[in-house]
């Protein structure tokens, strides 16, 4: 997969391809990255790249030009069609199930914004899909970027050492289709000051192990994310593992 991400910050880009997982998939020839920056297509003395908002207010507006000359390079560095993806809070909000969408893409260009935004008329004519990671707001789309390169690059095929583990994960394809948080991970020491491992993880009962995760993975899912679990479409067999774990709980925290 190829990544292009038009950034008025190109080390921000070598930092991410640095370190960890993404700097392990671009290793391994899985991704590559490439970094465009506005600057290097801007006109004149001072290689302008933002302008005063028309209609007056604080701050500056990148100008249509240098980015769009920016796109135009990426787009033409590389013959496959690229899904240009605008990160901002007005976007639709990135999910699993969008990571996994933009993951199976051949190619992505990844367009950050600083400022107070970008020209209406270069997202109109230039984007295909504006992605926003949360509801609260960033100084730019760099560290946007950032999280959906991390997220797909994940999920390239070879990138990870435990072919499993992506599956597992908090959010991972769950062989029901659901959704589920992650269940609690313990390792050595079984016994510390700050408590002991739960004793079925320690039974070596394959099944019981299993089981075990998934209520917990139910129930913390429950407590802590209800938009996530529709209890009535959960298995006869879900639902009572649900409900054990919740009587536990309602047990554990009643008044000595
Ligand atoms: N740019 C600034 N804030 C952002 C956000 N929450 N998501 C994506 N891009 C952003």
């Amino acid at each position: 997969m190829r990544i292009d991400l038009v950034s008025l910050f190109p080390e921000f880009i070598a930092q991410l391809a640095a370190h960890g997982v993404v700097g392990r998939a671009v290793e391994r020839g899985l991704l590559s990255l490439h970094g465009w920056n506005p600057r290097d297509y801007a006109e004149g003395n001072y290689r302008r790249v933002d302008d005063r908002p028309f209609g007056g207010g604080p701050g500056m507006v990148m100008m249509i030009e240098p980015l769009r000359a920016a796109l135009a390079a990426a787009r033409a560095a590389d013959p496959s069609p690229a899904h240009v993806v605008y990160l901002s809070p007005q976007g639709r909000r990135l999910d699993q199930a969008r990571v996994r969408g933009l993951a199976a893409r051949e190619r992505l260009v990844l367009l950050c914004g600083r400022y107070e935004g970008v020209d209406e008329r270069l997202l109109q004519a230039e984007v295909d899909e504006e992605l926003s990671i949360g509801d609260y707001v960033l100084s730019g789309g760099e560290l946007a970027a950032a999280v959906v390169v991390d997220a797909v690059a994940r999920l390239q095929p070879g990138a990870l050492n435990d072919a499993e583990s992506a599956e597992q994960d908090s959010f991972g394809a769950d062989p029901d289709g659901l959704a589920l948080l992650d269940c609690p991970h313990y390792t050595r020491p079984v016994e510390h000051v700050l408590g002991t491992v739960p004793e079925v993880l320690l039974s070596g009962n394959h099944a019981a192990i299993a089981r075990w995760r998934r209520q917990q993975a139910l129930g913390r899912t429950w407590l802590r994310r209800p938009d996530l679990l529709d209890r009535e479409a959960l298995s006869k067999a879900d639902r009572a593992l649900l409900d054990d774990f919740l009587a536990d709980h309602h047990e554990a925290k009643k008044p000595l």
